[in-house]
């Protein structure tokens, strides 16, 4: 009986959208072994697919979007696919520019910038720059970011405050920690979306993740389309978030 009227109480489903939904974008190499390609090929689609929902995640009103782009574990793979993904990042970079003025988007880049090439460092700071008086969705973009890496530079940061003598430890506390996250500031995840058939995190966000919503899917990413994000968003409307309530 509870249970049906809590049910019933539910806003209409699509007026629940996330404030902030958190997208992994994998399965680009499955894709182009699938069709006989180099895994370079599927990337090439990706980033495509990327710009699409991009805009698609604008459009249905999330306030935040974060796109999984290349992670600190990345730098794993085969020194030709690294460096085709930091070509596709290059291109999107210098092509977006000019999209910047059209679109009412926010861009930033979350992750250590500091180890990539220097003109690719200078494209993002551009992009940001060009885009940081919009009003629209902020589009976070993840280069070389791992969830790990950015607690861990928190705690640096707020130890040598401490060090330094202008916080003192009992002043560290939740609030605190988040305002030294790449992502201070900007409303916790709601949705966290992966497709591919994958059903981990890889750390991404682990810390704004804490009372996310998931959806898994099978789809491999550069065949995602719009109608497959609507799907993830009307599933997530139906979704019942207690964050530790009744
Ligand atoms: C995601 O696709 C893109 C990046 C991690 C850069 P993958 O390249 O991981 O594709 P699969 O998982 O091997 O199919
Ligand atoms: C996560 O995908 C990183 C990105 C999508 C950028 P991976 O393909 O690197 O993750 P694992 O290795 O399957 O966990
Ligand atoms: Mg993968």
């Amino acid at each position: 009986m509870l249970w049906f009227k809590r049910r019933r109480q539910l806003p209409e489903t699509e007026k629940i959208v996330p404030k902030h939904i958190g997208i992994i974008m994998d399965g680009n190499g499955r894709w182009a072994k699938k069709r006989g390609l180099p895994r370079q090929a599927g990337h090439v689609t990706g980033a495509k697919v990327f710009r699409t929902i991009a805009k698609h995640c604008e459009k249905r009103g999330i306030a935040v979007a974060t796109f999984y782009t290349f992670s600190t574990e990345n730098w794993k793979r085969p020194p030709e696919e690294v460096d085709a993904i930091m070509n596709l990042l290059r291109e999107y970079l210098k092509e977006s520019l000019a999209d910047f003025k059209k679109e009412n988007i926010r861009t930033r880049f979350i992750g250590d910038r500091s180890v990539l090439a220097e003109d690719i460092q200078q494209l993002m700071a551009q992009a940001e720059e060009a885009t940081k008086n919009k009003t629209g969705m902020i589009l976070n973009i993840a280069i070389n970011y791992g969830g790990r890496a950015e607690l861990a530079i928190a705690a640096r940061q707020i130890a040598e405050q401490v060090k330094a003598g202008t916080l003192s430890p009992e002043e560290v506390n939740e609030a605190l920690l988040e305002q030294h996250l790449y992502t201070a500031g900007q409303p916790e995840v709601d949705l966290i979306l992966r497709p591919s058939g994958e059903y981990r995190l890889s750390n991404f966000l682990i810390w704004q993740c804490a009372y996310a919503e998931y959806v898994f899917d099978d789809i491999l990413w550069p065949d995602f389309s719009t109608k497959d994000l609507d799907k993830v968003l009307e599933i997530y409307a139906g979704r019942h978030r207690r964050f530790g309530g009744v």
